[in-house]
């Protein structure tokens, strides 16, 4: 009896220190409403199981309990938000700098640490050393592999002309898988049977959907349970096809000269970490962490942008023939002509329309960040140490206190000079704003601007499909439920 009383004393005394550790925690509930989580779950049941992930149940949130929310991924709680004021807080804040852990932890575990995952402490001196590949002058020395490449995607989109509509979107991640990989980890890559085959290609596409799994249902993280249900052999399967190939070609440049020049190989993501490595300043794991991450980060992210903007534009004929007139004035002849840096500066309209299907189907849906501290909004709100901030890009690119009634409609002229002036400068960020935005954004927009150029100078796109009809998936990289087919007519 006496052991009995113990226990409930001492029982009694843990769960007193438990609420009172998650104190802050319950204030923020307070604060914020939104929906109840499952024990252990969250709403993940809810989300995954009942809703299929759409982004319309995110959006019925939002108009049910307001722009700002709570939500439960697993038992862990992420605010979310569609107010670019509060994406501005956060993303210029020193204490929200960590992206979430509910995110970088899959990729930590199976692929090690690099700039997309490290914590702020040891990212700032990462995203220093790797700046220098993505500078300007850097970039424009991979235009040689985003011609050649648009060029080969081509050659199966001409293939389709007089086909009917066809689904276009594992073509176009093929095209920037390559072009991601190749300005990586160097052009070598190409004499490797599991880069020409898709193997690689295909291990990145399925990891990234149990990687998707882990972040959403995070009890699959661990490895007993990802185990019991028959993911763990899959996971290890994939990232070692993956790492097989980098760390051949990894060994391959340490055991050769180290290279020197002005050369786009000198400055890839390889190569500028092998130079780090050899001073001392990178592990070697890290070398291969990188290379993994930063092909992850590139090639779905460019290669949704291109498919859904040539969607929209086959739903939109009348803005895809002022996209022609003005393609048709820099590039007069159809075919397999080279673009350049100042091509693509002159592509001004196509721009717009770029950043316009950025606005409305953004690659990457949310940004999840974690506070380093408690962080004190200026609206009082306090959220907890270690709790994530979500921000929903997809949801602040339509809202309709920064986008007006018509937030919802396809119109390039949102990007006209004097409305861009006019908005909240958090209103858009595909790629979001402050200290850790995309390293990429640059690269991601010269690669997108070319493929498209291409493509459209040479191809009428069409579709049955209706843009009322899009249903979004909520994911890392933002798909389709639906995939609309494209039909393609040749351009003289
Ligand atoms: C149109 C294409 C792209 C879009 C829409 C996009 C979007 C994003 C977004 C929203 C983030 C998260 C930023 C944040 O948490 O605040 C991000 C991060 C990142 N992106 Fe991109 N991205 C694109 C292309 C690329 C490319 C081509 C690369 C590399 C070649 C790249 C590399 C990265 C990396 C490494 C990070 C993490 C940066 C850090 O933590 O310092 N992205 N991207």
């Amino acid at each position: 009896m006496l052991t009995f009383e113990v226990l409930l004393t001492v029982g009694l005394f843990f769960w007193i220190y438990f609420l009172w550790n998650r104190r802050r925690l319950y204030m923020l509930l307070m604060k914020l409403p939104g929906p109840m989580g499952l024990p252990i779950l969250g709403s993940a049941l809810n989300y995954v199981v009942f809703h299929k992930m759409r982004m319309r149940l995110r959006i019925k949130y939002m108009d049910q309990y307001g722009s700002t929310f709570l939500a439960w991924l697993g038992p862990k709680p992420i605010v979310i938000t569609r107010d670019p004021n509060i994406a501005k807080e956060v993303l210029l804040s020193s204490e929200c700098l960590n992206r979430s852990s509910q995110v970088t932890a899959p990729f930590a575990v199976s692929v090690g640490h690099g700039l997309f995952s490290m914590e702020a402490q040891r990212w700032m001196e990462r995203r220093k050393q790797m700046n220098p590949t993505f500078k300007h002058s850097n970039l424009t020395s991979f235009l040689p592999i985003f011609n050649a490449e648009v060029n080969t995607l081509m050659t199966v989109l001409d293939s389709y002309v007089g086909q009917g509509e066809k689904k276009i979107l594992h073509d176009i991640i093929r095209w920037s898988f390559r072009v991601a990989t190749q300005t990586t980890v160097g052009t070598d890559v190409q004499q490797e049977e599991a880069f020409q085959n898709d193997t690689v290609m295909k291990s990145y596409e399925s990891l990234l959907k149990l990687f998707t799994l882990d972040v959403i249902v995070s009890i699959t993280r661990n490895k007993i349970i990802s185990k019991l249900v028959g993911v763990e052999a899959k996971k290890t399967l994939h990232a070692s096809n993956i790492n097989n190939v980098i760390s051949k070609i990894i060994d391959n440049k340490l055991n050769s000269e180290p290279e020197s020049g002005a050369g786009a190989e000198f400055k890839s993501v390889i190569n500028r970490s092998i130079d780090l490595y050899r001073k001392g300043e990178m592990p070697l794991d890290q070398v291969r962490a990188e290379c993994f991450l930063m092909v992850a980060a590139a090639f779905e992210t460019s290669g949704l942008t291109v498919c859904h903007t040539l969607t929209l534009l086959a739903m939109f004929p009348e803005y895809q023939d002022t996209v022609y007139e003005e393609l048709k004035d820099i590039f007069p002849n159809a075919g397999e002509f080279e673009v350049t840096y100042e091509d693509i500066r002159k592509m001004v309209y196509l721009e717009r329309v770029l950043n316009e299907s950025l606005r409305l189907i953004p690659s990457i849906p949310l940004a999840p960040r974690e506070t380093i501290q408690d962080f004190r909004l200026s609206n009082g709100v306090v959220i907890p140490k270690g709790v994530s901030i979500g921000i929903c890009i997809f949801s602040t690119h339509r809202n309709k206190e920064f986008w007006g009634p018509d937030a919802e409609k396809f119109n390039p002229d949102n990007f006209l000079p004097d409305n861009v002036r006019d908005r909240h400068p958090y209103a858009y960020i595909p790629f979001t704003k402050g200290k850790r935005n995309c390293i990429g954004w640059q690269y991601g927009i010269m690669s997108s601007k070319l493929a498209l150029a291409k493509i459209l100078r040479n191809y009428k796109v069409s579709t049955s499909f209706r843009y009322e009809d899009l249903d979004f998936v909520d994911n890392i990289g933002m798909v389709l439920a639906q995939q609309p087919g494209i039909e393609f007519q040749r351009r003289t």
